[in-house]
């Protein structure tokens, strides 16, 4: 009892330590984001990273990145067909405003951190036609703005996560060309805004 009066005092504490962890995040945490990305990339042979990713500019002038004009964060990173080789960090996880992440046609490999599941105002997620391995995260479940997701041609292994069947806005789905087994979770059928791919790129 007589520990009472201090609860409070510190949930409030808690409370507010956590509201400035999540707003001290700003294009800086995004630059340093990317730049991890960068460090990453191990061949880039048309050197655009290398010479395009200055920090004598804003990130938002980098080739691929997009900002949004409300909140001047990153809000989407495209990186298709680069002929890039490399990893994806964990600090990826950090562009806490991204919407549309595509880095399909490259030679990305490794798998996948987990600290992407912080992504969560993601809509369209493009990893086709690279060299990932590992299972598909059932941490993917917790998209939930996700509409697109394209894991197409790469090498997962294991079965498709039940979790995939929280994504209800999930439009498209595609996963053909990996080294998948076992059934389709009854989960998708949950998925009710599905549609039938028209193009597969
Ligand atoms: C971003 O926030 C950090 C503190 O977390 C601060 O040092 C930095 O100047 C800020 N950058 C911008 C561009 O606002
Ligand atoms: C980087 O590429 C973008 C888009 O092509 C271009 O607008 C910008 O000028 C380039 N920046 C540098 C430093 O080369
Ligand atoms: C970004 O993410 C990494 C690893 O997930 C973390 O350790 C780091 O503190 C984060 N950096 C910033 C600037 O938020
Ligand atoms: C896969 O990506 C490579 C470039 O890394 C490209 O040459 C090839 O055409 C792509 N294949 C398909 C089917 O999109
Ligand atoms: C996929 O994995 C197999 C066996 O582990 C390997 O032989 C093959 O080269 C891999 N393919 C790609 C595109 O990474
Ligand atoms: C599957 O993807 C691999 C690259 O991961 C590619 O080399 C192979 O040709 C593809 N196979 C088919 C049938 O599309
Ligand atoms: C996501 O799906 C799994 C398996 O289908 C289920 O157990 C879990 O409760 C779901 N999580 C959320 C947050 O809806
Ligand atoms: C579909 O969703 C409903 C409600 O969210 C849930 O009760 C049910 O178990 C789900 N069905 C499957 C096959 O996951």
């Amino acid at each position: 009892m007589a520990k009472t009066p201090f609860l409070p005092p510190l949930r409030f504490l808690l409370l507010f330590a956590s509201f400035s962890a999540t707003f001290s995040a700003n294009i800086t945490t995004d630059e340093s984001a990317l730049l991890s990305l960068k460090s990453h990339i191990t061949h880039d042979p048309h050197n655009l990273l290398a010479t395009n990713w200055s920090t004598s500019t804003s990130v938002c002038n980098w080739i691929g990145v997009t900002c949004g004009s409300r909140h001047h964060r990153v809000t989407a990173l495209d990186l298709s067909s680069m002929d890039l080789t490399g990893t994806i960090p964990s600090q990826l996880g950090n562009l806490s405003f991204l919407a549309s992440l595509s880095i399909r046609h490259n030679s990305f490999h490794g798998s996948l951190p987990i600290e992407l599941t912080n992504l969560h105002r993601l809509k369209y997620l493009n990893f086709g036609n690279n060299s990932f391995s590992g299972v598909i995260p059932s941490w993917f479940g917790n998209f939930a703005q996700l509409q697109s997701l394209f894991l197409y041609w790469n090498n997962f292994t294991g079965v498709i996560p039940s979790t995939l069947g929280n994504l209800s806005k999930l439009e498209n789905l595609i996963l053909y060309n990996n080294s998948l087994q076992g059934q389709i979770p009854m989960t998708l059928g949950n998925l009710s805004n599905l549609e039938w791919p028209s193009t597969l790129t």
